[in-house]
């Protein structure tokens, strides 16, 4: 059987770790093209161009290694160039609903339980083990016409990574599941990552934010905002937005606005 019968388009030039995983997963996933490559700028990036080129079909890219790899707040964020050490991929999906407040979130809700019970959420959608990074998503969205699409990108420290001078120290999927790789934490991301989508575009981020607030792990804790205030935070309001109690009284922070930090 050819690879385009398992609805996979695997790239040519990719040679390693192109196994018979990625294909089995590929079968599992019918509503999805699952494309795997050995390497692109960021997969956002290439999601982003075929949605405006009006030419995205729901989709998962996978890079093996990005070149430009980016982060929330204009950051970059690199990953190992290994599927035994990190998975670095996209989703993209039209979005039939009309408010994407609170939607990164809810993905980050998604990512977090299904990855592993152990995880917890810094707002507003870093997924953190113990005080520490484990994966990311950054989250954009293009309408060409009546249809607006989402491109969900996320990347998962499967190994810990050993570049020491990142912001925040990074933890490992590894010391919680130590056989995973990239196909089988994709496997368990996909669906779910779909559903949500779906579910999102139905109901809002009430759906998402008990499930939020039970993982937040700034509740209730001293903050630093980007711009040098500090505060206490408390949960999140029904768009999704953070609230710190501050000197000035309660701050309302908005997700693409500042980042956020605990302090330990
Ligand atoms: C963050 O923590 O600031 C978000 C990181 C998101 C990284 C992923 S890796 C796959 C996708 N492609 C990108 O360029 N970025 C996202």
């Amino acid at each position: 059987v050819q690879p385009a019968d398992f609805n996979v388009a695997l790239s040519k030039q990719a040679t390693v770790g192109f196994d018979a995983s990625w294909q089995s997963l590929a079968l599992e996933l019918p509503r999805l093209t699952l494309e795997v490559v050995a390497e692109v700028d960021s997969t956002n990036s290439e999601l982003m161009r075929r949605a405006r080129a009006k030419t995205l079909t729901p989709t998962l890219l996978v890079a093996q290694k990005q070149t430009a790899g980016r982060g929330r707040l204009g950051r970059s964020w690199q990953s190992d160039a290994d599927f035994d050490r990190a998975l670095t991929f996209s989703l993209g999906v039209p979005f039939a609903g009309t408010d994407l407040a609170g939607f990164s979130l809810a993905v980050g809700v998604c990512v977090a339980k299904c990855l592993h019970p152990a995880l917890g959420l810094k707002w507003p959608n870093d997924i953190w083990l113990q005080d520490r990074k484990l994966a990311g998503v950054l989250i954009e969205t293009a309408v060409i016409g009546q249809v607006r699409t989402v491109v969900i990108g996320i990347g998962v420290n499967l190994a810990q990574p050993q570049d020491l001078a990142l912001a925040v120290p990074s933890a490992g999927l590894h010391e919680l599941l130590p056989q995973i790789n990239a196909p089988s934490a994709l496997k368990r991301l996909a669906t779910p990552l779909l559903r949500t989508v779906e579910h999102f575009s139905a109901q809002g981020f009430a759906a998402y934010q008990a499930e939020f607030e039970r993982l937040d792990v700034l509740a209730g804790r001293v903050v630093t905002l980007g711009d040098g205030r500090e505060g206490r935070a408390h949960g999140v309001n029904p768009r999704g937005a953070l609230l710190v109690h501050t000197s000035e009284g309660e701050q309302v922070i908005e997700s693409s606005q500042l980042s956020v930090r605990p302090v330990l």
